[in-house]
């Protein structure tokens, strides 16, 4: 059988990585045939929507994507490409596994926890208007529906995974609205589950707890600008952003991608690691139920890793991209 997969190269660094994606899992026999579809700030400058029509079309027919980052184009008044494909589709969870690698330094060793970011409403509603010259209002979404929705998709993620705890984090001293929605939305629902073990903290609380000692978090909930920080403070604790890999998942619909943007810094370079993007299409060959593929590509990662020698610039090492995947290809 071949899955048929939209690919959406994405911007910057985009295609480099999501290119070395593609080979190491076709190396690994992954039985997929890629439906490359535009998107983001190159979408735009071919005449189209930064999150075209097609390519939405697209993933709603395969049920499954992988997109690379993808820039917003400036000063249009547009809503970011990556909020229009979540909002769009409803891929309402941001699903990011934080794991410390093998050969990859970083402050910690032994990081296993799971940030959960609600994906479609908080203050990314876009919701935001200028009410008197020079004084901008910006309305923060918080429905009842999306707690219940996001807190089911994270009781039910520990369940099968074998997680033990869920943090609900917020600023309910500031927002008891907003925030307090979205908590009470999460007891509701972990009444259901007396087998996890439930906590709520504030954003500050949680922010400091990583910092200090993350081996006290297991899985983290968040609304979604908070979920947006955290995240990348989580990459910071495991090697930065160029190994954390991540999903929108929706109700049987989902794109991968890594947590990291189109690092115009480095774009067009050949030095990205591709570990992030890498690491996303294995979750997706999990989420398709191919977890061989998953557990062999992952296995020559962590091969190429402990060895040391073609390792990228970020992780301290001298290796391109292609260097790189050319390893981890030779490894499987
Ligand atoms: P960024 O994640 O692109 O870059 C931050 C730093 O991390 C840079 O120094 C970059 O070189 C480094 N970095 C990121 N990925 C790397 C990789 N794979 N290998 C090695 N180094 C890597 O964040 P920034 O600069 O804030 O955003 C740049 C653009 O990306 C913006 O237009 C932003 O809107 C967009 N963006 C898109 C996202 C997406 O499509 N999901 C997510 C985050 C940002």
């Amino acid at each position: 059988m071949t899955y048929r997969v939209t690919l959406v190269e994405g911007d910057g660094i985009g295609p480099e990585v999501t290119g070395a994606t593609a080979r190491i899992l076709e190396a690994a026999g992954a039985p997929i045939e890629w439906e490359r579809m535009p998107g983001g700030q190159s979408a735009f400058e071919q005449g189209l929507e930064p999150m075209p029509a097609v390519t939405l079309e697209s993933i709603k027919r395969n049920r499954v994507g992988l997109k690379g980052p993808l820039g917003t184009p400036k000063g249009g008044g547009f809503r970011s490409a990556n909020v229009a494909l979540r909002q769009e589709l409803q891929l309402y969870t941001g699903w990011r596994p934080v794991a410390s690698l093998p050969g990859v330094k970083s402050r910690y060793s032994g990081v296993d926890l799971v940030v959960l970011r609600e994906n479609t409403q908080g203050l990314y509603a876009g919701i935001e208007h200028e009410i008197t010259p020079g004084t901008i209002v910006s309305l923060k979404l918080s429905s009842r529906d999306a707690g219940l929705r996001i807190a089911r998709w994270a009781f039910e993620h520990a369940m099968a995974k074998g997680r033990r705890k869920i943090t609900v984090c917020h600023k309910r001293s500031v927002l008891p609205k907003a925030d307090g929605a979205f908590v009470e939305a999460f007891e509701t629902i972990g009444a259901e589950y007396p087998f996890i073990t439930q906590e709520s903290a504030t954003l500050d609380d949680v922010a400091m707890g990583l910092a200090q000692d993350p081996s006290q978090f297991d899985v983290i909930l968040l609304q979604n600008l908070y979920g947006d920080i955290i995240s990348d403070l989580c990459a910071g604790l495991v090697g930065g952003l160029g190994v954390v890999p991540g999903a929108n998942v929706g109700d049987r619909i989902a794109v991968f991608e890594a947590v990291h943007g189109t690092a115009p810094d480095i774009a067009g370079q050949g030095v990205a690691n591709p570990l992030a993007v890498l690491l996303s299409g294995c979750l997706m060959m999990e989420y398709m139920g191919e977890h061989r593929i998953a557990n062999r590509v992952r296995d020559a990662i962590c091969t190429v890793l402990e060895a040391g020698k073609h390792v990228t610039r970020d992780l301290g090492g001298t290796a391109g991209s292609e260097e790189f995947t050319n390893a981890v290809i030779e490894e499987l």
